[in-house]
C-alpha cells in the first residue's frame, strides 16, 4: 500500500503538514522530484525546523529518500542534517544514485537567465536554486548525478566536459563577465563554480560523505524490498501541479512533474504500485502563489498591497488572509500573491493526478470574513470553461465566473480539532461540501491549523 501526496494547486498548500500527519504510518518518505526549491516547517518537541531537502518524515525517525527524480544540492542537504544533528536528532536520509547534482554553475545560470528576462513577461520568479538549469542537464545528458560523485574518474570526466560549456554560456551567450556576478548569490564563489579542479575537490569530499554513510541507494530497488516486506511506503511531491512542467501554466512552471505519474518515474517503482495505492490531493482553501503567471481569482495587486497603498477591498482581504495564513515564501521570503479558490484549476488537477481523497487546508485562515469566494468556471470569449486552458496565453485572459459562500466564524480551531467534524462551523462544511462534490473526491482531512494536531482527520489513507 502507498499513499502519494499532491499539491492541487501552485504550492504552498500545507502538504508537509499532511505527511507529517498520515506519514505516522509509514515506514518510508520517498521525494520523488525537485530540490531545495521547495519549503516545509516542521515542529518537533517545540523546535521549529525549516527544510527544503530532508523530507520531514526523516525527523520523525522514519527513513527519507531523495528519488531519482529529484535534484539534489549536498551542500544544502549536508547543512540540514548538519543542523537537525547539532539539535539531537539524528536523520535517515538516503539519496538516489539517479538523482542528478545541483551544482553551484546552475544557481549562477539560473540567476543570471532570469536576470536577462527581467524587463520581460517571461520572467519566472524561480526561488534560484538552480533548478532549470539542472534539469536541462538532465535532459541535455551531461548532467552529474549522485552516483558519479563517488567514481572521481567519472567525476573528473563529465566536469571537464561540462564546465567549459557553462563558462563559454555566461560569457559568450548572456555576455556576462563573471568578475560582475561574483557575491551576487548568496553562498555561491562564482570563481570556484567555473572552475573543473576546485569543483572536483568540493564534490568528491560531498561523495566521499555520502559514501561514508551510506547515505546512497539505488532507489526504485529500496521501496520494492520495503514493499515486498510488508512495509508502508508514502510519496511526498513537492510544489504544485499548475507549476508542474506539463501540466502546469508554462513557462511560469517548475522544471518537474508534482503529478501524481511522476511518483512512479521519480522513485522507480511502476505506475501499477502507485496507482494501487491512494493519491491525496492537497487543496489549500484559497490560492496563493510566489513569482510571476496567470492567476484569475488573484485579490487585487500585490504592489499596492506589499507598497502599502492598497486601500480597496480586495487589496484589504488580501492582505488580511497573506497575514492570517503566513502567506511569505519559506524559501524566499518573498510575500504571496493571494487570490480566491479557483475550481477549473482544481478540476484539471483531479484528472492529471487521479485523487482519491482530498485533505483541504487553512480553512481556519478563511474564518471572520463576511463572505468567501470561489471561481467556479471561468469565461473566455464568451464561452464558459470548467476547467484550465492548455496555453498560457489563453488561461490569462480567462475571467473567473465567482460563486459567493457565506462566511465562517473564528472559532478555537483547537477545539474543533479535538471534537473532529461535527464541530467545523456549519458555513465552512457547506464550502468542503461544494468543493467535493465538484471534483467527486471524499474529504479525508480539514486543515485548521499549522500543526499536525490541528487537522480534522475523517480518514486515514493507510487505514
Ligand atoms: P524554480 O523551481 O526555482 O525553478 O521556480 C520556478 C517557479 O516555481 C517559480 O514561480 C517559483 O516561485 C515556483 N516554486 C518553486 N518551488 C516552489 C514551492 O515549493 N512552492 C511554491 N512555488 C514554488
Amino acid at each position: 500500500m502507498t499513499v502519494t501526496i499532491v499539491g492541487s494547486q501552485l504550492g504552498d498548500e500545507g502538504k508537509g503538514g499532511v505527511v507529517d500527519l498520515y506519514g505516522d504510518a509509514a515506514d518510508v518518505i520517498a521525494r520523488y522530484q525537485g530540490g531545495d526549491n521547495a519549503g516545509h516547517t516542521v515542529v518537533e518537541d517545540g523546535t521549529e525546523y525549516k527544510l527544503s531537502l530532508v523530507p520531514s518524515g526523516a525527523v520523525r525517525g522514519k527513513v527519507g529518500i531523495l528519488g531519482n527524480g529529484c535534484v539534489v544540492n549536498p551542500k544544502t542537504l549536508f547543512e540540514e542534517i548538519d543542523t537537525l544533528r547539532e539539535k539531537g536528532l539524528d536523520p535517515d536520509v538516503r539519496v538516489a544514485r539517479r538523482a542528478h547534482v545541483i551544482l553551484p554553475y546552475h544557481r549562477v545560470l539560473d540567476n543570471i537567465e532570469e536576470d536577462v528576462k527581467s524587463d520581460t513577461d517571461i520572467k519566472v520568479g524561480t526561488t534560484g536554486r538552480g533548478i532549470g538549469p539542472t534539469y536541462e542537464d538532465k535532459a541535455g545528458r551531461r548532467g552529474i548525478r549522485v552516483g558519479d560523485l563517488l567514481d572521481p574518474e567519472v567525476l573528473r570526466k563529465r566536469l571537464e566536459y561540462v564546465v567549459p560549456q557553462k563558462r563559454a554560456l555566461i560569457e559568450d551567450v548572456y555576455n556576462v563577465s563573471l568578475a560582475d556576478v561574483d557575491d551576487v548569490i548568496e553562498g555561491v564563489n562564482v570563481q570556484d563554480a567555473f572552475d573543473v579542479s576546485a569543483l572536483f575537490e568540493q564534490y568528491r569530499r560531498f561523495g566521499e560523505r555520502l559514501d561514508e554513510e551510506e547515505m546512497t541507494v539505488a532507489a526504485g530497488k529500496f521501496l520494492a524490498e520495503t514493499i515486498d516486506e510488508g512495509g508502508e511506503v508514502m510519496f511526498e511531491g513537492a510544489q504544485g501541479t499548475s507549476i508542474d512542467i506539463d501540466h502546469g501554466n508554462y513557462p511560469y512552471v517548475t522544471s518537474s512533474n508534482p503529478t501524481a505519474g511522476a511518483a512512479a518515474v521519480g522513485t522507480g517503482l511502476g505506475p501499477t504500485t502507485v496507482g494501487q495505492g491512494e493519491v491525496i490531493g492537497i487543496v489549500k482553501g484559497y490560492l496563493s502563489r510566489v513569482g510571476s503567471g496567470p492567476l484569475p481569482t488573484e485579490l487585487g495587486d500585490i504592489d499596492d498591497q506589499t507598497g502599502g497603498t492598497g486601500e480597496g477591498k480586495e487589496d484589504e482581504i488580501a492582505s488580511y488572509i497573506r497575514d492570517e495564513g503566513g502567506e511569505y515564501g519559506t524559501v524566499t521570503g518573498r510575500p504571496r500573491r493571494v487570490g480566491w479558490l479557483d475550481m477549473p484549476m482544481l478540476r484539471h488537477a483531479a484528472r492529471a493526478n487521479g485523487f482519491t481523497g482530498l485533505a483541504i487546508n487553512h480553512i481556519d485562515v478563511l474564518s471572520g470574513l463576511d463572505e468567501v469566494k470561489v471561481g467556479h468556471t471561468y469565461s473566455l470569449d464568451g464561452e464558459e470553461l470548467e476547467t484550465v486552458p492548455a496555453t498560457t496565453e489563453r488561461w490569462e485572459r480567462c475571467e473567473p465566473t465567482l460563486k459567493t459562500f457565506e462566511g465562517w466564524e473564528d472559532v478555537d480551531w483547537d477545539v474543533v480539532a479535538e471534537e473532529g467534524y461535527d464541530a467545523v462551523p456549519d458555513a465552512a462544511k457547506e464550502y468542503l461540501d461544494y468543493i467535493s462534490d465538484e471534483l467527486d473526491t471524499p474529504v479525508y482531512a480539514i486543515g485548521v491549523g499549522p500543526g499536525r494536531e490541528e487537522t480534522v482527520v475523517r480518514q486515514n489513507p493507510f487505514e
